[in-house]
């Protein structure tokens, strides 16, 4: 019989409790041992290993964060870090791992495949930044949970007839800002992948005053930033209130959405498969709907992907 393991690694994401279920179950379903590894790298590094049976992720498909806690380790960037994980996962009859995070932990997947482990990585990431997957695990609970933000904002921005600056993770993505600020009806999205210019968003905010505008919402993704200072420009140039709302990490909790639990559930299965049908080094994905497989480095060299398209409905129904 053989064994495989799962860890969660980077930042949490609602979901990934949903795929650490999947695929224990998956894997006692095929006759697999399976056995869970805490605390990501790190936890592998020092042997941190547990077995999981289907009672260990029972009354967790609805919970947030992830039961085998996560975390960020340095010392497997290096050969060294690498070898004592591979040779831990060889002492306890590991030969099949999936990994639930994001880019850099599918650098360390692909890497410790090189050393003799099977590896399977899921994306896990509320940022949506993986070029291969149309969407990863978290990014619709985190959305949604950004939605509810704006709007509660926009309640208070319209009753005080302000400006309100909300900031939103993602990294260097801006697909939660576009995708929250279109759902919310921002009239402003400033996403790393566009860029934007002060004089003309002070512009479109009067000229929305002017056209009876009662508030006016600006969704600022984290890889531009600096929502205070833009906050303060914007009331300076403008004349109008302006507040700043940094949303931080109430973004990465929260029980997952039905999206992203059955995106969860789909992805590792399929990772469960692609460990039974002897594969290695590859990452799940979803694509038009279907859930493919990818050479994790092909997929870490994809472009990532804008959807211009989304930006420009956007603004064109602000
Ligand atoms: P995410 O997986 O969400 O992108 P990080 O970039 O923090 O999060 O990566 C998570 C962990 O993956 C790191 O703490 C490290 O242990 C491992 N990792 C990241 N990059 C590499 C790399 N180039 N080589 C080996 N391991 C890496
Ligand atoms: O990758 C997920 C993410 O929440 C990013 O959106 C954000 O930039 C980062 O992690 C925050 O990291 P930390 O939890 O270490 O502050």
């Amino acid at each position: 019989m053989r064994t495989i393991g799962v860890l969660t690694s980077g930042g949490d994401a609602p979901g990934m409790n949903a795929a650490i279920r999947a695929v224990v179950r998956a894997g006692l379903d095929k006759n697999f041992n399976v056995m869970g590894i805490l605390r990501g790298y790190s936890g592998l590094i020092s042997g941190e290993i547990i077995p999981m049976d289907r009672q260990s992720v029972a009354d967790i498909i609805q919970r947030g964060g992830t039961i085998l806690r996560t975390a960020r380790c340095a010392e497997f960037k290096t050969e060294e870090g690498r070898k004592r994980g591979a040779n831990i996962l060889k002492t306890f009859g590991i030969d099949g791992l999936v990994v639930i995070g994001g880019d850099g932990s599918f650098r360390g997947a692909q890497l410790l495949s090189k050393l003799g482990i099977s590896t399977v990585g899921l994306p896990g990431t509320i940022d949506n930044d993986l070029a291969y997957t149309d969407f990863t695990i978290g990014f619709d609970t985190a959305t949604n949970t950004v939605l509810d933000a704006i709007n509660k904002l926009r309640d208070t921005s319209t009753s005080h007839e302000r400006v309100s600056i909300v900031e939103v993770m993602g990294r260097n993505c801006g697909d939660i800002a576009l995708y929250a600020g279109l759902a919310g009806g921002a009239e402003n999205i400033i996403i790393p992948e566009k860029g934007y210019e002060q004089d003309t968003l002070c512009r479109t905010i009067l000229e929305g005053k002017m056209h009876g505008k009662m508030h006016n919402l600006v969704v600022l993704a984290e890889g531009i930033g600096g929502a205070e200072d833009l906050a303060k420009k914007v009331e300076e140039i403008t004349g109008i209130e302006t507040r700043a709302t940094k949303l931080g990490h109430i973004q990465r909790g929260g029980s997952p959405s039905c999206r992203d639990r059955i995106l969860a559930s789909r992805m590792a299965f399929r990772a469960v498969e692609l460990l039974e049908e002897g594969k290695s080094s590859r990452v799940v994905g979803i694509k038009d709907g279907k859930i493919i497989d990818e050479d994790i480095d092909e997929a870490l060299e994809e472009p990532k992907h804008f959807d211009e398209k989304l930006f420009e409905i956007a603004n064109a129904l602000s």
